[in-house]
């Protein structure tokens, strides 16, 4: 065999080659087309998985569970409160008893150094479903989506807007450096990513032709971009900045002149979900000006985010399939 990803975790796209992120995505494809046709490999059967949740989540939880149970695997959610990862237990011993009696370990909370201790200690495949530094299945999915919509990768012009140092914008830099894409962060300079990861992004660019482009001016960022995405202003565990935040990023809301400065008319609309858009949420009621799309895009043909957020079910099943599959 060439290669191949069993045993491995999946902490950060930056462990992963091209070459094998490219086999994920192909692999979710082929999996997608294999639930479609309702055809199901039990790849996963008689397989145990814990499911480890420090904030809350919708699609990445049913993903995983769906994905799980799709594949014949038994998915156990234990959230914060139910377990003692690191407040009577240490993360590197409960790390030890879990890979005891579970064959894969999800992990999403707060401090990335968590996951890679469970990474270090459990002994089996640990899974990242995000941290305060990386998101990287959501990077698959999103990969996934603009794959099926342009048909290839490496050389599609991806905007990112808004800030641009959270989990999801490091990790598309990473997943874009690795797959050979023009990536843009779009946001104000207190907001641009950590110098050192776009340093390393850069110098995985220079192997890959990715461009990595950090810029605040929009009309420079979003120009012939073909992905215009974007992402909450405060991140899970930053609501107290949502005041400050809203006061920097509201001049880089996603709206319809977002999408007229592209010059594209092929541009589309992506965002890893959940997303103020209008004032239904009790967060966006509470602090009307929080969206970060206007509902004219959130709604328009632009928009292909309920494909990207199915696209989780069928990218984490790779990732699980892959590490852990028979
Ligand atoms: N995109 C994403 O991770 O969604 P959840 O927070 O609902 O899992
Ligand atoms: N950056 C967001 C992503 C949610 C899927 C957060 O961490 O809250």
């Amino acid at each position: 065999m060439a290669f191949n990803l069993k045993g491995r975790n999946f902490l950060t796209l930056l462990d992963f080659t091209p070459k094998e992120i490219g086999f994920l995505i192909d692999l979710a494809s082929k999996l997608k087309l294999d639930k479609y046709a309702g055809t199901f490999n039990r790849n996963l059967e008689g397989k145990n998985i814990a499911l480890l949740f420090e904030k809350p989540s919708t699609r990445t939880r049913c993903a995983f569970t769906v994905a799980a149970v799709d594949e014949g695997a038994h998915a156990e959610y234990l959230g914060k409160g139910d377990i003692q990862l690191g407040k009577k237990e240490s993360v590197k011993d409960t790390a030890r008893v879990l890979g005891r009696m579970f064959d894969g370990i999800q992990f999403r909370g707060f401090s990335h150094e968590t996951v890679e201790i469970l990474g270090a200690y459990a002994g089996v495949p640990v899974w990242n479903g995000l941290t305060d530094l990386y998101h990287p299945t959501q990077v698959l999915a999103d990969f996934l989506t603009v794959l099926e919509e342009f048909g290839y990768l490496s050389g599609i012009s991806f905007a990112y807007l808004g800030d641009g140092r959270n989990n999801v914008a490091n990790s598309l830099m990473i997943g874009s450096a690795k797959m050979g894409i023009d990536f843009r962060i779009v946001s104000p300079e207190t907001l641009f990513p950590d110098k050192n990861l776009v340093d390393k992004c850069r110098e995985i660019a220079d192997g890959t032709d990715a461009m990595i482009t950090i810029t605040d001016s929009i009309e420079e960022g979003v120009r012939d971009a073909d992905v215009i995405y974007t992402d909450v202003w405060a991140s899970m565990g930053e609501e107290s900045k949502i005041a400050e935040r809203i006061q920097l990023l509201k001049p880089y809301q996603v709206t319809m002149d977002v999408f007229e400065k592209t010059e594209n008319d092929s541009a589309i609309f992506l965002h890893c979900l959940p997303c103020f858009h209008n004032l239904e949420t009790e967060v966006s009621h509470n602090n009307p000006s929080i969206c970060e799309a206007t509902e004219e895009v959130f709604e328009s043909g632009f928009s292909r985010v309920f494909d990207e957020a199915e696209n989780r079910v069928h990218t984490i099943k790779a990732v699980m399939v892959a590490t852990l599959g028979k």
